[in-house]
């Protein structure tokens, strides 16, 4: 590898999805691999193929799908987790496992309970252990933020000599300062010497995330570790597109150092990233936010109009930014305007794809009249899914009331089948539920669930996310209707046919 070439590992679906209500199902998962492979990342880390069956087949069929990108899952530096990340990316072309273990005092002795020297032979025995699996190992010190730099050199040896090509040193809790992540890549970088890649992982709790990377880079790290619109573990991880950005837009001090990123598509990747996990950038977000381009004092606008440059050190149209255009289709429109659009916010669909999205924009222009980009987004991340549908709402109908019970009736296609049932419930949510549990005979237990509009007026699309635990396995559901009611009774339904999916 180049050595002025920066390394981008996305976590996006794994340190990402730990964010609290990110996750994803399967083919959430490999719509955003294929994306991030457009974005041009270099290695992906697709999940922790050990965690459960559903983590396991996200990593596998990302493996399978991957075309040039290096597929990577995270493991415990145990065996079986080891095992299970090797049988996970075995189908792809390039593949690297990542196995991590903690090395600060704290972790050590609290968490894990065991002796530094422990540790270290934990640490080889995991590395030589992957090594005999693939060829690209890479090897975490877990909270390194807070290690002892005689240790973590100490650790940092043997994982080399094991055989890691990459070594990663987080600061998993976010504590360290710029000028203190510096002088530990500075020290860690002259001692390996080159005989690995040293790459950071920081983590945002105290803002310093995309900082404290910067410094990782001037300290010697050519590799980033980072997620879409920093999505991650509590405060979030260190943003792609703010890493990426800097380099690029600062490059007369960076250069010649450089990623493989494709810029356009730096914004229809948040743009997937948020519609997928419901979660948005706040407004202000760098790069990605939606006033990041905006100007809204006249004195700003003034001299944008007369030299872009004076208030403006990137170009939206560099990072693929598109500004919602407002009105955009309704009922008359055609399917060209709408095949349009669609190429215009950056979805590229086949033709069964497109027929598909078609009807179901006919649909929604039917019951909503003024029909806007967020919404057309919410249509293609909701509908194009491979996902089986073993059920499918044919109708419903709610009765809430202020005293008593709600109720509600449903039929199902199930098959060739059609099924009605009806339930009271606390809620119409609730009977809903309750209704569709008596027709599929498998009880879910309801552990998350989420309501937001889409985009503007009463008659806004619901975008309903729920997390329902059935038998021992968590599966995610999404429902989108103008009617809130239809909308949380397609996720149920939708988490439903994922917990079959990975069942059957
Ligand atoms: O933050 C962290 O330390 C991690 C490791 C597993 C790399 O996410
Ligand atoms: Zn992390």
């Amino acid at each position: 590898m180049d050595k002025n070439r920066i390394i981008v590992f996305d976590t996006t679906l794994r340190d990402g999805e730990q964010s609290p209500g990110a996750s994803m199902n399967t083919e959430e998962k490999i719509r955003l691999a294929l994306q991030l492979e457009k974005l041009g990342v270099d290695v992906i880390e697709s999940g922790f193929a050990a965690a459960s069956k559903g983590d396991f087949e996200a990593v596998n069929m990302i493996a399978k799908e991957a075309t040039t990108i290096n597929v990577c899952s995270l493991a415990r530096a145990v065996e079986k987790d080891i095992k299970a990340a090797a049988d996970a990316i075995n189908p792809a072309k390039n593949k690297r496992i990542h196995t991590f273990i903690a090395t600060s005092p704290i972790h050590m002795e609290f968490k894990l309970k065991k002796t530094p020297d422990e540790v270290i032979k934990s640490a080889i025995n995991a590395v030589s252990y992957a090594k005999s699996l693939v060829d690209d190992v890479e090897f975490s010190c877990e909270d390194a933020g807070r290690s002892d730099i005689g240790f973590l050199k100490e650790i940092v040896d043997a994982a080399i000599s094991a055989g890691a090509r990459t070594i990663n040193l987080p600061d998993t809790v976010g504590y360290r300062l710029p000028s203190e992540m510096y002088e530990m890549f500075k020290a860690m970088s002259e001692f390996v010497n080159g005989r690995a890649i040293l790459s950071a992982h920081n983590h945002d709790d105290l803002g310093l995330g995309v900082a404290n990377t910067m410094a990782c880079i001037e300290g010697g790290a050519r590799q980033v570790e980072v997620t879409i619109n920093g999505l991650g573990e509590r405060a979030g991880n260190t943003a792609l597109e703010e890493i990426v950005m800097i380099l690029k837009t600062r490059a007369d001090k960076y250069a010649p150092l450089y990623t493989g990123i494709n810029f356009k598509e730096i914004y229809p990747s948040s743009r997937l990233v948020s519609s997928i996990t419901s979660i948005e950038p706040q407004p202000n977000k760098a790069i990605v936010g939606k006033n990041a381009f905006a100007h809204e004092s006249g004195i700003h606008q003034d001299g944008v109009l007369k030299h872009p440059e004076t208030y403006e050190i990137i170009k939206a149209s560099d990072v693929g930014f598109k500004q919602d255009s407002g009105l955009i289709l309704g009922k008359h429109s055609g399917r060209a305007a709408f095949k349009d659009k669609l190429k215009n916010l950056g979805y590229e669909v086949n033709e069964d794809e497109l027929n598909a999205l078609f009807v179901k924009f006919k649909d929604l222009a039917d019951k909503k009249k003024d029909i806007y980009d967020e919404d057309i987004r919410a249509l293609v991340t909701n509908e194009i899914t491979k996902v089986e549908k073993f059920y499918e709402i044919i109708t419903l109908s709610t009765s809430s009331c202020n005293k008593g019970h709600s109720g509600a009736v449903i039929t199902i296609k199930h098959g060739e089948n059609e099924q009605s049932d009806a339930s009271i419930g606390n809620g119409s949510v609730d009977a809903i539920f309750k209704a569709i549990d008596r027709i599929s005979g498998i009880k879910g237990e309801l552990k998350d669930y989420q309501v937001r509009a889409v985009s503007k007026g009463k008659d806004a699309l619901a975008r309903v996310d729920v997390k329902v635990k059935f038998a021992d396995m968590t599966t995610i559901g999404h429902g989108l209707d103008v009617d809130t009611m239809l909308s949380s009774a397609k996720a149920y339904v939708g988490a439903l046919n994922s917990y079959l999916n990975m069942t059957k």
